[in-house]
């Protein structure tokens, strides 16, 4: 099931071996390099020992990446000041000099491939496949929100009507955005959100997440290389609590663009609704998920075994599209089970480095401690399934999860999403369908979700039904791809727009109507 023919997150079948040799073959230098990632500000920053934390990799914590100078207050501050102040510049820098710097990024980070995919995988514990993805994926948000922005912004919109005057629709940056990334795409979706905001003319200070901040000063130094003014874009790796509260509580910030958990987003949506004179802002977040597929008794069970192992499991589930609940039909659960176990089974667990390992570690030993609890929790109810073998030699000294896979009453018994290589599973009888539907919509979250059926009119159906971002009708439930299959959700997975789609970076300007009577 899941051999040496498998395919990419992109549903692309990958010849591993000769797609990985030459990139691999330049990696070797960057394996052992050890980074200082200090703050990137418009202004020169002295160096703070005392603030300076290591980085170790998640797949063996003895071994280290370098180390992260994090961003004090003051500086924080001052970066501020700096971005406000290059706002109005920046906004009327024509929008194709703004999308040249973006296609230079992305020529950048294609040339700077090997070293990229290394420290995705040494910082951030992921495959060596999930990093060549996860850079393409960079690449394209680039040359897709360049291309967009030149449509969408390079002219105004002239406005006929029957006034006599002439009128004219302008769009222009907002202000200055905070751009807040989560760990699990630290390329992907930390350059995402700065692009799209800087293309859209607005100056942009960046917080990476703590854990992955070497790869992003990394990304950030190519941007400048690409020709990014320094005040337009900054890079303020730090806490949350001490980068975090400056970005969400000075009224100068116009817009968030957050990606991370439900939870971390409503308490940036109630800091910027605190502050008093300050502009209703703007949140855009892409949050948490839930994320179910619905299985009937005319789906093939091999399929729905390989598809359903890459959405549970490639990347350790560490994905916001992740798949977390599969629901199955009677008729077809115990053979769907029998070939899944078999299939888990085979999974290698181990280093991230190795073509040959399948799943790598989860991030950090906090995020470990989390799913253990659930899992030992579920093995406490005698739930389990199957869970995939873990040799303690590959394993022992980084923080690994056996995917497991255990079988539940409802999506209600799960209190919060387990961001990890867990999988749960409901069976249920074909008449109960409506409540099934019922269940997974009234969770509240609406990212992703996978129907597998050979019935087309039933698929379809269902398809509609759900209150969700993302469809995928018998296939996995992950990879969206850029300008192909816009990526974001509803509810309590966040507040739209989608990334990667034409209406993206509508929400990072401000529409000015110029009516003239001369
Ligand atoms: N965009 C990613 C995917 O589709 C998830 O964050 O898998």
């Amino acid at each position: 099931i899941y051999g040496p023919k498998r395919r990419n997150s992109r549903g692309v079948n990958l010849n591993i071996r000769s797609h990985f040799y030459p990139l691999m073959e330049k990696m070797g230098t960057f394996m052992d390099k050890q980074y200082l990632a200090k703050p990137l500000l418009a202004f020169d920053v002295a160096d703070d020992a005392d603030n300076t934390h290591p980085v170790t990799s998640p797949f063996d914590r003895r071994k280290t990446v370098g180390s992260v100078q994090w961003t004090s207050k003051e500086q924080a501050a001052k970066a501020l000041d700096a971005a406000w102040q290059a706002f109005p510049r920046w906004e009327t820098t024509p929008v194709s000099e703004r999308a040249d710097i973006l296609r230079r990024l992305a020529d950048l980070m294609e040339e700077h491939m090997p070293e990229l995919m290394t420290l995705c995988s040494r910082e951030g514990g992921k495959l060596l496949t999930d990093g060549v993805d996860e850079i393409k994926e960079a690449v394209d948000f680039c040359r897709y929100y360049a291309m967009r922005a030149e449509e969408a912004f390079g002219q105004p919109i002239e406005l006929p009507g029957p006034t006599g005057e002439s009128n004219r629709l302008m769009m222009g940056g907002k202000g200055v955005f905070a751009a807040i990334s989560p760990w699990n795409f630290p390329v992907a979706i930390f350059c995402g959100q700065i692009v799209a905001a800087a293309v859209a003319g607005n100056t942009v200070l960046a917080k990476p997440a703590e854990q992955t901040s070497i790869v992003a000063h990394r990304v950030i130094e190519l941007l400048y290389e690409a020709g990014m003014p320094r005040d337009v874009v900054q890079l303020l790796p730090g806490d949350g609590p001490t980068v975090g509260s400056v970005l969400t509580s000075d009224p100068r910030i116009t817009g968030v663009v957050f990606t991370g958990g439900t939870d971390t987003a409503q308490i940036i949506n109630r800091a910027l609704a605190a502050r008093e004179n300050a502009p209703l802002p703007t949140l855009i977040a892409e949050t948490g998920g839930m994320n179910a597929m619905i299985v009937d008794s005319t789906a093939l069970p091999e399929q729905v075994v390989v598809d359903v192992i890459q959405s549970a499991f490639q990347s350790a589930g560490q994905r916001c599209s992740a798949l977390r609940v599969l629901y199955l039909q009677d008729d077809v659960a115990d053979r769907v089970i029998e070939i899944l176990k078999g299939a888990m089974n085979e999974l290698r667990i181990g280093d991230p480095r190795d073509l040959g390992t399948d799943v790598g570690p989860v991030i950090d030993e906090d995020a470990r401690k989390g799913l253990m609890a659930h899992i030992e929790k579920l093995k406490g109810e005698n739930r389990l399934v199957a869970e995939t073998p873990m040799a303690a030699e590959h394993t022992q000294n980084g923080t690994f999860v056996a995917p497991a896979a255990f079988i539940i009453d409802s999506i209600d018994a799960l209190t919060r999403e387990q961001f990890g290589p867990i999988l749960h599973i409901v069976r249920y009888k074909a008449r109960e369908l409506d409540r099934v539907i019922n269940d997974i919509n009234g969770r509240g979250y609406g990212l992703t979700f996978g129907v597998h059926s050979r019935n087309e009119s039933f698929a379809a159906e269902i398809a509609q039904k759900m209150r969700v971002g993302n469809v995928y009708i018998n296939r996995n439930i992950i990879g969206a791809v850029v300008g192909v299959q816009p990526f974001g959700g509803q509810g309590l997975s966040g507040t739209g727009p989608k990334a990667g789609g034409p209406h993206y970076l509508q929400r990072f300007v401000t529409e000015k109507t110029i009516t003239n009577n001369t």
